[in-house]
């Protein structure tokens, strides 16, 4: 279950690619946006800032994230949806814009391509999304998993979808020509251990721990902390870097 207390802990770590994607397409005109899977609205913010004047909508899933986001922006338009239905009765755009959203999707390429249809003439989207699957946390994770194999069965039907740049890249260009990709590892400094397995509670670990009761749940996170122990080394003042390795698109219709 998304809880927006747990994932607005780590709020300076997970605001900053959005941060870094609207700098991207700054000084741009856009008059109306679209935050697909704004969560707590953080990636929101940004784009409130940036483009004053716009019609931005906030769209997601978790009532408890959009309460989060409601109190955050109260003149942002926040709807709840669910976002791998077509969302074509949004109207359109001239910005669609989804941080850290596209991977919860199973339908992504339909999501993409849903999008294109719904940017007017020059219409720009932008996006953001994991690759964890190129992190050490990731096989931490699917290690510690291992223990529970018969709860976790088909969880991939619950669980986010991973493809490669080089995938998105392929998916998107069906689209348009006119499209700059880049990668960032953010090395967040971490005191502990502990503190990258908080990290993961807010996002990665939430369709294993709904499948779990609570003794299970304190099995499975201690089998994780083990796992992150051995992945990832203190530096020389005690603290961890924690890379997490972030996919950005900007693409012009
Ligand atoms: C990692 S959070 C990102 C939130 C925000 N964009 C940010 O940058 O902080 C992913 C969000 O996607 C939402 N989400 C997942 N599946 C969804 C769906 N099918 N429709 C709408 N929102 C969804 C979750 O509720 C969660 O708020």
């Amino acid at each position: 279950m998304w809880n927006s207390e747990i994932y607005n802990r780590f709020g300076k770590e997970r605001i900053q690619p959005s941060i870094d994607l609207v700098n991207r397409i700054r000084g741009k005109r856009f008059n109306r946006i679209l935050d697909v899977g704004c969560g707590t609205g953080m990636s929101t913010a940004p784009l409130v800032s940036e483009w004053k004047d716009a019609e931005i909508i906030g769209l997601d899933l978790s009532d408890n994230m959009l309460k989060a986001a409601k109190e955050l922006l109260p003149s942002v338009k926040f709807i709840q949806k669910d976002c791998s239905q077509p969302l074509l009765n949004m109207g359109m755009f001239d910005l669609i814009f989804s941080n850290a959203f596209i991977q919860w999707l199973h339908n992504q390429e339909d999501f993409i391509s849903n999008s294109f249809l719904m940017l007017n003439k020059e219409g720009i989207f932008a996006s953001q999304i994991p690759l964890f699957e190129e992190m050490p946390a990731y096989n931490c994770i699917l290690e510690a998993a291992k223990i529970f194999s018969d709860k976790f069965k088909n969880i991939e039907k619950d669980n986010f979808v991973l493809h490669s740049a080089s995938e998105y890249y392929d998916i998107i260009s069906k689209f348009t020509d006119n499209v700059e990709i880049w990668i960032t590892d953010y090395c967040h400094q971490m005191d502990r251990h502990k503190n990258i397995l908080e990290f993961l509670s807010g996002t990665a670990l939430i369709p294993y721990m709904k499948r779990l009761d609570e003794d299970e749940q304190k099995l499975f996170l201690n089998n994780i902390l083990d796992n992150l122990e051995s992945s990832y080394r203190c530096q020389a003042n005690g603290k961890l870097l924690f890379p997490f390795k972030r996919f950005f698109v900007v693409a012009q219709k």
